[in-house]
């Protein structure tokens, strides 16, 4: 079963851009109920899972497996979508700021590039910062899609453009909340280290394992 994660700072942590409010709502409610879900949709199932990224992997493109992607998916953006936020973090600095501005022309440029593209996603999804080992992109995907099943990009970082993400908060100003979002929120850390293991250096981040690995084994606490 795998668990809510929860969050790496407080739910006031990301204001003015995100309030506790929509923190509440978006962690406590939404990511719980994907996990939730998920965890029915696997109970269901024959085998236990070694992990999340396996279980998306897994039921990507499968017609009968689309509400198990859709909740597996859901609950693994979040997570790292969470971890994609740092409040107060510096800006992008070594081999990643250098292939921004190789690649975009600067941190400005990227933030327009990211809005746009985010902000121009019909309806919902997510907007991602990725990396193919080579080369930096901006691109979106559509509702719960990700990059688990493009094994050639490494996201380095992403935010959920689902209005639950910015409604309270921005009402139906997405490109203002993005803008404001770029501005405060990325975490350039971790998205310097999922550049680094892009390109073969380190482990790129991945959901925390289930609790419990194989179906019978009672669970440990
Ligand atoms: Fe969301």
């Amino acid at each position: 079963m795998f668990e809510l994660k929860p969050l790496p700072y407080a739910y006031d942590a990301l204001e003015p851009v995100i309030s506790a409010a929509t923190m509440r709502v978006h962690h406590d409610k939404h990511h719980a109920k994907y996990v939730e879900t998920l965890n029915e949709l696997l109970a269901g199932s024959d085998s236990a899972p070694d992990s999340l990224e396996a279980v998306v992997r897994g039921a990507a493109g499968k017609a009968d497996a689309r509400k198990l992607f859709d909740n597996a998916a859901q609950a693994w953006n979040h997570a790292f979508f969470w971890d994609c936020m740092a409040p107060g973090a510096a800006a992008p600095d070594g081999a990643l700021a250098d292939a921004i501005a190789r690649d975009f022309g600067g941190l400005d440029k990227l933030k327009a590039a990211f809005v746009e593209e985010g902000a121009g996603r019909f309806a919902s999804g997510w907007v991602w910062l990725a990396s193919d080992g080579q080369a930096l992109q901006v691109l979106s995907t559509h509702d719960a899609e990700d990059l688990l099943t493009r094994r050639e990009l490494t996201p380095l970082i992403t935010c959920d453009l689902w209005e639950h993400a910015y409604y309270l908060d921005h009402k139906q100003d997405r490109q203002g909340f993005l803008e404001a979002w770029f501005d405060a929120l990325p975490n350039w850390a971790l998205a310097g280290r999922q550049f680094a293991a892009a390109g073969g250096q380190g482990a790129a981040w991945k959901h925390p394992e289930p609790k419990v690995k194989a179906l019978g084994t009672a669970a440990v606490h």
